[in-house]
């Protein structure tokens, strides 16, 4: 370290020294010389060697900033110093910063002008709920000139440091940067993470503007894909974790410095952050779900096994798929239509020959207990009915601001448009489409949202929805010499990147979304300009952009309540924060490669602590030939995530799990497991839904001051009974899986089943024919270890599932378990937790005197039908059970012995009752039973 701080001192331009691991880039947008970047006003080094990533050309952060003035009258006000002036645009002479407590150590930091700037929060309108905490955390100022606060914990601590320097405010660009606690950091989104912990060896910047670009994990990418999720999660020295996140939707970067530390940059509104102080991870997330809103709860038909592809020929095509995955015994639950069901692409629409007969069809599925899921692009072409009936009911779209702006080569194709300022893309149609705005400050665009889908249901009866290209994307409009040039017509839309109008789509600073796609990059490319009128003409496309999927999921979710009268199940491509409120996700079009089956591992947990449990990949990649190995260990992994759908792009073979025989049972076995443990993964959607938990998390939420577990990318909990390490490489017949030291944990696969496994690092077998390495935890710290619900079978559809009777999985720690239960009809709406219809139910075991296990029903009903408990299992079980002793409720129950059995050595025991147990009334009921040798 010291040698690079010599070497700085020679940097041309150098004033003060900054060390080599905490430079802030001035010249990300192009190549820097000497002479570029002291024309910023930066220092400029080229010979001193630092980390991967070093900027040659950087800022003099130290100097640049804000005053702050704490004299009389001063308050709160800050003054733009004599430092160095923004590279990006004038700077603001005076802003406002405030600090304020939200209550239970939640912490608010606001720089900006907010009073006159663009503030997203009425838009979003967030709960900003806080929930108790021991934790307290406070401001300092940690400098005057520059002005720099340290974010603390009450014990002291500094969470985040501003003095680090870099304070720039301008009107389309604001920059703040801090030094961090520590580098394990986790979050930030939507990008692929090579891995889940950020890699502070080296700088990287990662770009966070919603984009339709796919996932490449083959190495290294920091471009912004679909959703943006401005959030991270850091465990500190103490193994404290802290969260933070900054409520801003305009285009924005964050650089992570090896000092370790930050840089946030963003193009317009203010900072807004808030500062969730845990201490543990899964209370940082619990604070911050409560603060965004927590995630809707999926149906439980929603949890099943899902087929799709994009390239179905027609509707035999599609059944003859779905038969041969029912004809191998798959569970199955849910068959999707991709664009292909549409005419010509169309939305609301059915290809009249190749899909005839669509709806019949999805009756017989309805008849065999399964669902549906369709898909639904936002756009609309311009010139059928639904466009005409959107124009009658004064549908808001998004716009261009001015009439000569109006692209007349298109606009005067559609009759239906011609008189309008629609801002007309292309999309999936042959023809230009519209963008419906659905921040639209009037009901229009929701309530034509919502007739055109009850006119959709009408002639085809889906269960779901899938909202697709909702970034919004938008074709040919990269506006380049290699640009495809269009035919028919179909002309792109052109933005304005210079002149008068350039100020939307080329502003000062283009954010990592531009530097990542090279020189001829623009903001606006892929998308509609930046320009467009958004929020029924108040607002622009700069704003909002990131807002689009959010806006459309929140529209779709309460339009597919009111059509179908159920719970709403959408799942939507583009994301912001909160958006786990009104949608899931699946982790866009990846490719049939091991690496993107990797990284869809941590993307999956990331997408937890952004408060979207409801996530998944494409099973077996969308793009690219898939193969038996790699489509067999994708099924094998993702039986584990909520969102569990194979879907393949068009164009690529099938890739169905009945293509090959050894995939098909692989892919039947898994679902078996996952369809007998859905009591479990519902209840943890529950949990996740009225208490912010995670379904899937890393090992470090239940074991954060167990450093091993920081680091571990892809292995995951399935909640915090539960852990799984998959397979994610080729040819590989083992996996190397950490079993943390706190806990006992015991195999679930058949193999092993119910035996102990050793703790620390150790290689398991994971041979195709075998699920995915599963391990079920005692928790011995607490004395009180897992009771997982599980039907007592599998079933081929979730419907006939919900018929089958509970075995409770019993696994001691210290001779004791607990668990609960939740259960509901699996279909309703909830309107609010606390009117909706459902059981729960604590549940205990206990050795101490006897044997006995408690079911507190602690919230009854007696409309809904609770499968009846016909089973116990208990791990680690010390001696042979006295079938005959069995009581519930001090009266003699009897044991089926045939199906009952207790092994000595694998200390496995389970018990089948003759006689069901009921569940759904509130009061407790106990079973008791003693061993053979009492002693
Ligand atoms: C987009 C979606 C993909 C879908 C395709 C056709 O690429 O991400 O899932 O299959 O469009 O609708």
């Amino acid at each position: 370290m010291k040698v690079f701080l010599l070497l700085s001192l020679l940097a041309v331009g150098a004033h003060g020294a900054i060390p080599i691991d905490r430079r802030i880039d001035c010249q990300p947008d192009s190549e820097s010389t000497a002479e570029s970047c002291l024309a910023r006003g930066c220092v400029y080094d080229e010979t001193t060697v630092g980390p991967i990533g070093t900027p040659k050309c950087y800022m003099r952060a130290d100097e640049i900033g804000y005053t702050a003035n704490f004299g009389p009258g001063g308050g709160e006000i800050l003054t733009k110093n004599k430092g160095p002036s923004s590279p990006w645009g004038d700077d603001i002479s005076s802003i406002r910063y405030r600090i304020s407590g939200l209550g239970n150590g939640v912490l608010n930091v606001r720089i900006g002008t907010e009073e006159r700037r663009y503030d997203p929060a009425p838009i979003l309108n967030l709960p900003r709920e806080t929930l108790p905490s021991d934790e307290t955390l406070q401001v300092d100022i940690a400098g005057t000139d520059p002005f720099a606060i340290a974010v603390k914990r009450g014990d002291g601590s500094t969470l985040f440091d501003t003095s680090i320097g870099g304070l720039i405010f301008t009107d389309q660009f604001i920059q703040i940067a801090a030094l961090l606690p520590s580098d394990k950091m986790y979050g930030w989104g939507e990008n692929i993470h090579q891995s889940l912990k950020h890699d502070f060896t080296r700088y990287t910047s990662w770009g966070m503007f919603a984009r339709g670009d796919a996932p490449n994990s083959t190495d290294l990418h920091t471009a912004n894909l679909y959703g943006v999720h401005p959030f991270y999660l850091l465990l500190e020295p103490s193994g404290k974790a802290h969260g933070v996140f900054f409520l801003n939707t305009n285009a924005q970067d964050v650089t992570t410095l090896p000092a370790p530390g930050l840089v946030y940059r963003t193009t317009g509104g203010f900072l807004d952050m808030y500062f969730f102080p845990g201490p543990t991870p899964g209370q940082v997330i619990a604070q911050y779900h409560a603060f965004i809103g927590r995630p809707f709860m999926p149906s439980y038909w929603a949890l099943g096994y899902q087929l799709c592809r994009w390239g179905y020929k027609s509707l035999d095509d599609l059944k003859s798929r779905v038969n041969a995955v029912m004809a191998a015994g798959i569970p199955l639950d849910v068959v999707y239509a991709d664009i292909d069901y549409m005419d010509r692409r169309k939305d609301f629409t059915t290809d009249p020959e190749k899909w005839s007969g669509f709806n019949e069809y999805i009756d017989q599925l309805h008849s065999k207990g399964m669902s549906s899921i369709l898909i639904f692009d936002p756009a609309v072409q311009a010139d059928y009915d639904v466009f005409q009936r959107a124009k009658d009911k004064k549908v808001s779209f998004i716009e261009w601001e001015r009439a000569d702006q109006v692209q007349p080569e298109i606009q005067s194709q559609y009759p239906m448009a011609n008189d309008t300022k629609i801002m007309l893309g292309l999309v999936w149609p042959d023809r230009h489409v519209a963008f419906p705005d659905f921040l639209d400050t009037t009901t229009a665009t929701d309530e034509w949202w919502e007739d055109e889908f009850k006119r959709y249901y009408q002639q085809v009866k889906f269960d779901g929805a899938w909202i697709d290209m909702n970034e919004p994307q938008v074709f040919y409009t990269r506006n380049t010499p290699n640009d495809e040039i269009p035919s028919n017509g179909r002309y792109p839309v052109i933005c304005p990147k210079t002149g008068p109008d350039a100020k939307w789509d080329s502003p000062p600073y283009q954010t990592h979304a531009v530097f990542y796609y090279g020189e001829d990059a623009f903001l606006g490319q892929d998308s509609l300009c930046l320009t467009g009128l958004s929020q029924r003409g108040t607002n622009r496309m700069y704003n909002t952009r990131n807002l689009y999927g959010w806006s459309e999921s929140r529209s779709t979710s309460a339009v597919m309540e009111k059509t179908t009268g159920r719970r709403a199940n959408v799942i939507s491509r583009s994301t912001f924060a909160s958006s786990g409120r009104y949608a899931g996700h699946w982790l866009g079009d990846n490719s049939a490669t091991w690496s993107d089956l990797r990284t869809s591992i941590s993307e999956a947990m990331e997408f937890n602590m952004f408060g979207l449990p409801y996530v998944g990949s494409d099973v077996c990649g969308f793009k690219g030939v898939s193969n038996e190995e790699l489509c067999l260990r994708w099924h094998q992994m993702a039986a584990f995530h909520s969102f569990y759908r194979n879907h393949n792009a068009i164009a690529y073979p099938s890739q169905d799990p009945a293509v090959w025989p050894s995939v098909a049972a692989a892919t039947k076995k898994a679902n078996e497991f996952r369809y007998r443990y859905l009591p479990y993964l519902y209840n943890l959607h529950y949990r996740s839904s009225t208490l912010g938990d995670t379904v899937v998390r890393p090992l470090f939420f239940e074991y954060p001051l167990d450093e091993a577990t920081h680091e571990i990318s892809y292995q995951f909990m399935w909640g915090p009974s539960i852990t799984v390490a998959p397979v994610y490489t080729q040819g590989a017949t083992s996996v190397e899986a950490y079993i943390p030291a706190a806990d006992t944990y015991f195999s679930l696969n058949d193999h092993n089943y119910g035996s102990k496994v050793t703790t620390g690092l150790n290689i398991y077998d994971a041979p195709t024919t075998s699920n995915a390495p599963t391990f079920v935890r005692a928790k011995l710290d607490i004395s009180a270890a897992s009771i997982i619900p599980r039907h007592q079978s599998s079933a081929i559809t979730t419907t006939a599932l919900r018929a089958l009777p509970f075995s409770y999985l019993v696994v001691p720690g210290n001779g004791a378990a607990s668990g609960t239960l939740f259960w509901d009809d699996g279909d309703s709406i909830v309107e609010s937790w606390k009117d909706a219809d459902y059981v729960l139910a604590d549940l205990t075991y206990s050795s101490v005197g006897g044997n006995s296990l408690v079911v507190n029903v602690t919230r009854g009903t007696t409309t809904i039908i609770v499968p009846t408990l016909a089973e116990l299992e208990i791990f680690d079980y010390p001696s042979a059970p006295d079938y005959s002793s069995f009581t519930l409720n001090g009266a003699k129950i009897s044991v089926n012995t045939q199906a009952s059995k207790y092994s000595a050595i694998t200390k496995v025991f389970t018990v089948a009752f003759s006689q069901r147990i009921p569940l759904n009334k509130e009061g407790v009921s106990t079973i008791r039973w003693n061993n053979v040798n009492k002693s």
